[in-house]
């Protein structure tokens, strides 16, 4: 893929100069979901799937932008005198929002570049496309412009910054947090309160992990986002007047239940509730995987399911019929929705002689009941951004 795009760039551009390559994956989530901006735990991995990209230094202040995922786009050329949002610019706001973000810290760009990118994973399927092309023009601007003092955790704290004041979703640190840290093999326990983490092998002797990738995105996905996170801020602030909390994720399931009748509203309180009781069974599934109880991870990460589609209610038609497909299907240990919801994509964790199996018995069924094909991956855990070459 990357000579495709080391052709591709030298049409666009020209073959003089110093290219470079990078790579950033995208992420997903075994568990812990809509937990990160709640001050509890995730169990995100990094994919081998992610957005790669080649790069050239210009001696002038012009960026210019070419993606083979958005062809008919073509190359878009900016500056960076212009580091401000623009819907015209589509894709190229998320690159653009983490310079903006890194001049923001006093990193200030000298001088513009060159860019081809070309991602592998699905477009808004809930695989973190956006935080991985963050998190690559972080690990690029790092790299060219010598920002020795950025850390891959600013890195990503830079992307996030990017897409919650640059591009308006108001996300946690989940996915950018995987994006730059990602682990070969490893899922990464997260508390995202502090930032403290750890690397659990992720060891499946006789399973996979496979993601369903559902085809449907229902509009609306981020003022839905936005809502349940101001949801879960106003569940929060009635909490804080009956007991002493800066987050959700600091309740355990008992203390949760003393004091839930300071949130005034049902609705609110379903979603304090997933929040606390989502935390609990994280870090209750990373023990379990560490035992090898691969067994427990399934269950909790189906409780995790039930309660995201009952109590979250980011779910949808599409979703739950692949879940429910995969928990009726012999030989899978687990199934949920990951991500941030309102279709995407589900991640199942399946016997190795069960996959074939799975993809064609649910492929088929959900092809009857919903009328369009679902994608299946089977995917490896990989390591996080990094400079190729
Ligand atoms: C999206 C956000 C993450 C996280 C998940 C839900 O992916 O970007 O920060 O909140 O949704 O777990």
């Amino acid at each position: 893929m990357l000579e495709k795009l080391l052709q591709k760039f030298k049409e666009l551009y020209g073959e003089d100069g110093e290219l470079r390559t990078y790579f950033a994956p995208g992420r997903v989530n075994l568990i812990g979901e809509h937990t990160d901006y709640n001050g509890g735990h995730v169990f995100p991995c990094a994919l081998t799937l992610g957005t790669y990209a080649v790069v050239r230094s210009r001696g002038d202040r012009v960026l210019r932008f070419y993606s083979m995922n958005f062809d008919s786009f073509g190359i878009v050329e900016t500056s960076l005198d212009e580091l401000i949002p623009n819907q015209a610019a589509a894709w190229t706001n998320y690159p653009k929002g983490v310079i903006w973000a890194f001049e923001k810290r006093g990193m200030k760009l000298g001088h513009g570049f060159d860019i081809a990118i070309y991602g592998d994973i699905p477009n808004g399927s809930g695989l973190s496309s956006s935080a991985s092309l963050e998190v690559l023009t972080g690990v690029i601007l790092k790299d060219i412009y010598g920002f020795a003092e950025a850390s891959m955790i600013d890195i990503a704290l830079i992307g996030q910054d990017a897409e919650n004041n640059f591009n308006g979703c108001n996300c946690g640190i989940m996915d950018q947090f995987a994006s730059a840290m990602g682990k070969k093999d490893h899922a990464i326990f997260l508390d995202t309160n502090d930032l403290h983490y750890e690397y659990a092998p992720v060891k499946l002797p006789d399973a996979r992990i496979v993601i369903t990738n559902s085809k449907v995105k229902h509009s609306l996905v981020d003022s839905a986002y936005n809502d349940r996170r101001n949801e879960c801020e106003t569940a929060l602030k009635e909490l804080k007047a009956v007991t002493d909390i800066k987050a959700l994720g600091e309740l355990t399931e008992e203390q949760f239940e003393e004091h839930k009748d300071a949130i005034k509203d049902p609705v609110r309180q379903k979603r304090a509730h997933h929040a606390v009781y989502e935390n609990q069974r994280t870090i209750r599934a990373a023990r379990a995987l560490e035992k090898n109880d691969i067994t427990l991870f399934g269950q909790l990460m189906n409780a995790s399911h039930i309660s995201l589609r009952d109590d979250y209610e980011v779910s949808c038609k599409e979703i739950d019929i692949l879940v429910e497909l995969a928990w009726k299907t012999e030989g899978v240990i687990g199934s949920r929705i990951t991500g941030g919801g309102f279709g995407g994509c589900t991640v199942s964790i399946v016997k190795n002689d069960a996959v074939d199996t799975f993809v064609q018995e649910i492929g088929k069924a959900y092809f009857d009941k919903v009328g369009h094909e679902a994608e299946f991956y089977v995917v490896d855990i990989g390591d996080g951004a990094r400079r190729l070459g």
